[in-house]
């Protein structure tokens, strides 16, 4: 661009890369293709490096959160953010009608129905334009302050479209949500790498947005949606309707099914499609809402104290089934972590035969008190992990002793320990439930990158007895693997050429391939920086470790322990 400065180049960068982010993320229509984004999402990088005093915080490169926080702080909400109040009966649904009617004085009624999003609710404030604020509703009139986590959320406008001419001040209500694939995805992730995976999407997205750290959110799927305009400078629209309308116009997302009803018996048959259609949506719904269409109505019914006299969710049955507890069995994760697991009498829970629950830990099981044999209601969130609901007691019926967490591990009998909720297995690679995983852990992409060397090759090494070890790895010889099922001459030249590559891995990859508690990707990279050699780490001691940043003393003594250990140190030795 010779004859643009860079102020008026970087302004043009943002005004496409806004543009294209709205046609994603928002309108699900994209343009351009992704590396044409890059090119420019690039452009405007460098640039705004290059003059950092044009930059500014609405731009599109700034969603990537900030340094964590020590708290929350709380915010007052301009207006109480109301809640719904929910009937699950069709009947009811009339009488909302009968009641609307009878307090407007009038014989028709148009409604707007649109779905009752599973997700958290927030409230958005724009000023001249620019997202200015967001927060959560806490109990409604105060909420927490979460602008910085928000500016993560792609489809959430930092600038609104101001071709729309949108009002000078503008607080919005919507949910933030997550998609079921991007859930799943997300909790595949947490569970590769130790950590615990979320119940649900709304838990992900709640968890994922409450967070001190917005860099953790911002590597987050979360997805907004608008559904309400709670005050804004000028004339409002004179409907619910037209008032989606405009939020769209100026460049927020709302809810793209919607139906505005002519008569209740539409809203029932918009609840019947919107239910029909429950399981093929990408997200969870769990009703719809029903408003009143003319504000000017709402207006005139006003609210109670915490819900408004104008709306209602009218809720779907939920998707929870009866069945018992056959038995609770135990398994064994990567990190050695033992898990609870009910094995139910199968049940069809939503379309979807259900004959495992969760049971996620020992303290959840005391809470729920279930024990094999019980009657439990089982809970299925869209098309994720299943869970117990809770246990549906039956009169006279004799239960059986409480569960209680083995004391030795149930895959190879080493001794238990137990963490707070968790218990784990003390048999590290002795456990080949911890030994595949520890492997497959140290041969991943982001630690030692050992390709050919996946899920099933890893479970055909262990069971021949070919690898105990992470060491044993590297004294396989090409014979070995060409005994194995699968094996072909190229593909066991290949497996060989990608171990023998990996030793030329950097320090901070082998610590993190090591699996060594509460040591991830980044603190392994903040330790490969600090100690330089894995001689010096082999070598530090607890306070050394307490001396580094970042560092405090739940991972040093992971370290300490870890290293003191004979077995690790010969592994690392070998
Ligand atoms: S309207 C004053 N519309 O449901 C009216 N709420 O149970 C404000 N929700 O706290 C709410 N989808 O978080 C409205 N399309 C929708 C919704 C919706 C989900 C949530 C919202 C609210 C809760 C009430």
């Amino acid at each position: 661009m010779p004859h643009s400065t860079p102020e008026e180049r970087i302004a043009a960068l943002r005004r496409e890369i806004r543009h294209h982010d709205h046609l994603y993320y928002t309108k699900d229509r994209p343009e351009i293709s992704d590396a044409e984004y890059d090119r420019l999402f690039r452009e405007l990088v460098e640039l705004e490096t290059a003059h950092p005093d044009l930059l500014t915080g609405d731009s599109p490169t700034q969603r990537v959160g900030a340094p964590p926080l020590d708290e929350l702080s709380k915010v007052a909400h301009e207006k109480p953010m109301l809640s719904l109040d929910s009937i699950t009966d069709h009947e009811d649904v009339l009488a909302f009608d009968q009641r609307m009617k009878r307090e407007l004085e009038t014989g028709h009624i148009v409604y707007t129905a649109e779905p009752k999003f599973d997700g958290l609710s927030v409230e958005l404030v724009y000023d001249q334009g620019r997202f200015v604020r967001g927060a959560t509703r806490g109990d409604g009139r105060v909420g927490e302050d979460v602008t910085i986590n928000l500016r993560t959320i792609r489809s959430l406008p930092l600038q609104l479209n101001a071709n729309a001419t949108p009002p000078s001040h503008l607080v919005v209500r919507g949910e933030v949500y997550m998609r079921l694939d991007e859930f799943q995805i997300l909790n595949r992730r947490m569970t590769e790498r130790g950590e615990e995976a979320f119940a649900n999407p709304r838990n992900a997205a709640a968890g994922s947005l409450r967070q001190l750290d917005s860099r953790i959110t911002a590597s987050r799927p979360l997805t907004l949606t608008c559904y309400d305009i709670m005050a804004l400078a000028g004339q409002a629209p004179a409907t619910h309707w037209d008032e989606l309308e405009a939020l769209a116009a100026w460049g927020l997302p709302v809810p793209e099914h919607r139906r505005r009803c002519q008569s209740i018996e539409e809203v029932l048959s918009f609840q019947q499609d919107t239910d029909a259609m429950r399981d093929s949506l990408p997200f969870e719904i769990d009703g719809v809402v029903v408003k009143l269409d003319r504000r000017d109505w709402q207006d005139q019914l006003g609210s109670k104290s915490r819900s408004p006299r104008w709306a209602i969710a009218y809720k779907f049955a939920p998707r929870k089934e009866i069945t018992v507890i056959q038995d609770i069995a135990v398994s064994v994760g990567r990190t050695g972590t033992l898990t609870p697991l009910a094995l139910l009498k199968p049940v069809e829970v939503g379309g979807v035969t259900i004959s495992r629950a969760t049971l996620h830990n020992a303290d959840e099981v005391a809470r729920k008190d279930v024990r094999i044999g019980d009657t439990v209601k089982v809970e299925r969130a869209g098309d994720v992990i299943p869970a117990i609901a809770e246990r549906v007691p039956v009169p006279g019926e004799s239960r059986q002793e409480p569960f209680v967490m083995p004391d030795h591990c149930p895959v190879c009998g080493s001794a238990v320990a137990r963490e707070g909720a968790y218990f784990y297995c003390t048999g590290q690679t002795v456990c080949v439930a911890q030994l595949k995983g520890a492997i497959e852990h140290f041969a991943s992409k982001s630690a030692l990158n050992i390709e050919g060397l996946g899920k099933k090759t890893v479970a055909q090494l262990v069971e021949a007895g070919m690898v105990r070890d992470l060491a044993d790895l590297y004294s396989l010889t090409k014979e070995q693997l060409l005994t194995l099922e699968g094996f072909a001459d190229r593909s066991a030249t290949l497996l060989m050429e990608s171990i023998e590559h990996s030793k030329a891995v950097s320090l901070e990859r082998l610590l993190m391939g090591l699996g060594i508690r509460q040591v991830g990707q980044h603190i392994a990279r903040v330790l490969a920086k600090q100690f330089g050699t894995l001689a010096r780490l082999m070598a530090a001691t607890q306070e050394e470790f307490l001396q580094v940043r970042e560092i405090g003393p739940e991972i040093s003594a992971s370290l300490t322990s870890f290293f003191s250990e004979a077995r690790n140190r010969d592994v690392i030795d070998r």
